[in-house]
């Protein structure tokens, strides 16, 4: 498989054609397959985390409480990929993986991350189009994101952006201060199966998807 994508001149090291038989040093060279990286480098790690609520993002807590990190294998050290907020539940990406991370938290990649909020009172039409055309926040107007009620204190957001508490500024603007908040989807992953504090590393397919959805946001 990997012969016939050399083969076919699908795969570059360093941007050079590769060739079959020549040494490649996984560690120091970028090696892509159709433009986009793959890792064949067996040290780098991605865990899909769904992190339950009270755990913090950072990587040690001056309180004591846990952190994200204790939640994964101890090695090889890895990060959170961006942050939830330590009351915020649901999916977070941990790796080692410096240049993936730093591409899905640079704004301009535009990474879709999915949101399930469990509001304070029923937003109208008028409050769902609010949110959905930008609204102006203490750091600025936000883009226009996708919202739609999942039921009447229940609503589902799509944003891109990845202000500081920002789902919750968002509703606290329009009057419906967040009860419960889950993260569901970050760009091409999702896993309904997992249960708060539980974690799988991802599949190759999903590696490749990410490495994707930063090339093209979405
Ligand atoms: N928006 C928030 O308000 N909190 C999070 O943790 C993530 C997005």
């Amino acid at each position: 498989m990997c012969e016939e994508l050399i083969e076919d001149g699908r795969v570059t090291v360093d941007g050079e054609v590769a060739e079959l038989g020549r040494r490649v040093d996984t560690k120091t060279q970028r090696i892509e397959v159709d433009g986009i990286r793959v890792s064949a480098d067996a040290d780098l790690v991605y865990y899909l985390l769904n992190k339950p609520a009270g755990v913090v993002t950072t990587a040690s807590d001056t309180h004591g409480r846990t952190t994200v990190v204790d939640l994964v294998p101890g090695e090889p050290r890895v990060f959170s990929v961006g942050r939830l907020d330590a009351d915020t539940e649901g999916l977070l990406l941990i790796t080692n993986d410096g240049d993936l991370a730093h591409r899905l938290t640079h704004p301009s990649f535009g990474v879709d991350k999915e949101y399930v909020a469990d509001v304070e009172g029923s937003p109208s039409r008028a409050t769902l189009a609010k949110l959905r055309r930008g609204l102006e926040l203490d750091d600025g107007m936000t883009a226009p994101a996708k919202v739609s009620a999942v039921g009447p204190h229940v609503i589902r957001l799509t944003i891109h952006e990845g202000r500081n508490r920002q789902v919750r500024r968002m509703l606290d603007a329009v009057g419906h201060p967040v009860r419960r908040l889950v993260r569901t989807r970050i760009g091409p992953l999702v896993d309904r199966s997992l249960k708060p504090g539980q974690w799988r590393a991802l599949s190759a397919a999903e590696i490749r998807a990410l490495q994707e959805a930063v090339r093209k946001g979405c």
